[in-house]
């Protein structure tokens, strides 16, 4: 007899995609060349520098739990890694396993059973797992490019209700790369502190930004929750490690609840985490991000010219979310129609919410420009014949 399970694995959906990266793995097993444009992680390895002081660590002895929090002088670096006039206090940061991690503690101490918090859709799908996790409910925002593919003051005010407890923004988006501008963010923040509800601000895409400053919320109010990464601009997903900024009022629950979930970070990931901070690393992450400016330069016209509708340019992150309503009615089968075609995998608009997710598909540019180049020569051919 099957045991039993918790109502709420029935709440928390898989990752969709799982079903495109199967067949893309199938079809290698069977010797096929796949280009992958569905990963949402940097193609790059983790900076040479990273990896030698994540070495040092292990070798040096640094294989024992840390405090929750985190190492002091990553706390302190992170900190300093925010402008002047709105450095946190190194109180306020703790370091987290990812920025899942971070979201993990911010919901966890925010969130009551029943509260409802307002997420824009199309947006990263963990979230309204994370919330549903803690008995919370997600409100899903439908958002389109007149918004920037993001929530406004004006959208948060109209889908405001009586049990709406926070908000989740992530500038830039995944899957859209849109960012919300600085005078948005403040209008934001001031909006949802009168309406009484707290703001989580996931700055995970930070430093992988385009043509255009971002600045973080904490600009806007020290009563704000920033969630950030060392996963996308340092290239460390694998290791694990990111960090919450919380307003000075929730540092003792963010300490408890970091103790009873996961003790510590891994402690060799934070000696790696603190070389990352360092100008040389700096340097080389820079380097990179002019690589994915170009890719998403070259990407987006190219795709824009085969016939997929992409009404704002991306400004952050790797991704570009296209409308594929020139192809198909269904972004899941054209995402396997299209693999099994050409061999370009996708991500289905589905993985990021419920608002036109069958018109459209996330492509990711951590990819290098030569396989970018193939795969728009790949769909072109294909997609010629929707036409033909
Ligand atoms: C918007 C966003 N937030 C959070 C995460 C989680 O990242 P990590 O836990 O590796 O820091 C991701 C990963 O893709 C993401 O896209």
């Amino acid at each position: 007899m099957a045991g039993k399970k918790a109502k709420r694995t029935r709440d928390i959906q898989p990752f969709y995609a799982m079903e495109v990266l199967a067949k893309a793995y199938r079809m290698e097993a069977q010797g096929r060349d796949v280009i992958h444009l569905e990963v949402g992680e940097p193609d790059f390895a983790s900076p040479n520098e990273v990896v030698k002081a994540g070495c040092s660590a292990l070798t040096g002895g640094h294989t024992k739990y840390t405090p929750a929090l985190g190492i002091p002088e990553l706390r302190q670096a992170i900190a300093d890694s925010y402008e002047e006039s709105c450095r946190p206090n190194i109180a306020r940061v703790a370091v987290t396993p990812g920025s899942s991690g971070a979201l993990m503690l911010a919901f966890g101490v925010l969130i009551d059973e029943g509260d409802q918090v307002l997420l824009a859709d199309p947006g990263y799908p963990c979230n309204s797992n994370f919330i549903r996790l803690y008995g919370g409910q997600p409100v899903l925002v439908p958002t389109d490019a007149s918004s920037n593919y993001q929530l406004s003051a004006d959208l948060i005010r109209q889908h405001w209700q009586e049990k709406t407890a926070a908000v989740l923004l992530a500038s830039p988006s995944n899957p859209t790369g849109t960012v919300i501008t600085p005078a948005e963010m403040s209008a934001i923040v001031t909006t949802v502190d009168e309406l009484g509800g707290v703001c989580i601000v996931d700055e995970i895409y930070h430093g992988l930004t385009y043509d255009i400053e971002v600045r973080s919320a904490l600009h806007d109010s020290d009563n704000v929750f920033i969630v950030n990464s060392f996963s996308k601009y340092f290239g460390m997903t694998g290791w694990r490690i990111g960090w919450l900024v919380s307003p000075q009022d929730y540092v003792a629950e963010i300490n408890k609840f970091a103790q009873n979930l996961y003790i510590s970070t891994s402690a060799p990931a934070q000696y790696a985490a603190v070389s990352a901070m360092t100008a040389p690393v700096i340097a080389e992450c820079e380097r990179r991000r002019l690589e994915f400016m170009a890719r998403r330069d070259y990407l987006v016209p190219a795709l824009r010219d085969i016939g997929f509708k992409i009404p704002l340019m991306p400004q952050g992150a790797f991704y570009v979310y296209a409308d594929i309503s020139a192809f198909s009615e269904d972004s899941e089968q054209f995402a396997l129609d299209v693999l099994e075609n050409t061999g370009v995998a996708l991500t289905p608009g589905r993985d990021f919410g419920e608002y036109r997710h069958l018109a459209h598909v996330r492509f990711s540019y951590a990819n290098t420009m030569e396989r970018l180049h193939d795969a728009v020569a790949r769909l072109r051919d294909y997609l010629g014949t929707f036409n033909a």
